[in-house]
């Protein structure tokens, strides 16, 4: 997985719980004090180091793998994404306008990346108005992408009502 991730969750980290906690965290998997995932942006990490990563952190900072994806959710929408990647921020005003570009984001911006291997996201829009979403990745990081839904949320201040459908799809009413 390409280290934007990992940078972003050492951003968090150290946002939410202090320098000192990411350096246990840091420690816990084996990695130097001097070490900063932001060299390694681009490159594609181990999957299973990078999984390793989440849940290793989450014990250290004795919370919730749950917790530390919301925190990461919000941090990423908030705060990484819109400075990072401002480009796909621009032009959407909603939850709802991210998320329809999403695949599109994933697949021709990031997929083109080498190494890349994004996640997909497919769409049913169903007669009641509301939007089948569904999550496709090898990595079942569907929670993580629960997070990051409500991290839009809070950054387009918008309210989307979340009915979970099965292990990899979200049923969303917007406003
Ligand atoms: C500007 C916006 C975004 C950019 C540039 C972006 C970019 C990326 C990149 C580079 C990866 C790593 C892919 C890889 O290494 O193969 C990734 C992973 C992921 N992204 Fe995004 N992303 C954005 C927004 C979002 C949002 C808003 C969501 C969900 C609502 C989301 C869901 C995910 C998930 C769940 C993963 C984990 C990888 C997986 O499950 O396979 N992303 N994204």
């Amino acid at each position: 997985m390409k280290g934007t991730i990992h940078y972003c969750l050492e951003a968090t980290i150290k946002e939410n719980y202090g320098d000192s906690a990411w350096a246990k965290c840091q420690q816990a998997v084996g990695l130097k004090k001097s070490h900063s995932f932001g060299q390694q942006i681009l490159q594609d990490i181990n999957e299973e180091d990078s999984i390793k990563l989440f849940q290793l952190s989450a014990e250290t900072l004795n919370i919730d793998l749950k917790t530390l994806f919301d925190q990461f959710g919000d941090y990423w929408c908030l705060t990484y994404a819109p400075k990072m990647y401002p480009q796909f921020f621009e032009k959407a005003q909603s939850t709802k306008d991210m998320l329809v570009g999403l695949d599109h984001i994933h697949q021709v911006v990031i997929g083109k990346k080498p190494g890349a291997k994004p996640p997909r996201f497919t769409y049913e829009w169903q007669k009641d108005g509301r939007l089948l979403m569904t999550y496709k990745s090898e990595r079942g990081l569907f929670e993580l992408f629960e997070s990051l839904l409500r991290g839009l949320d809070k950054r387009f201040d918008s309210e989307t009502s979340i009915e979970r459908v099965g292990n990899n799809s979200l049923l969303l009413g917007f406003q």
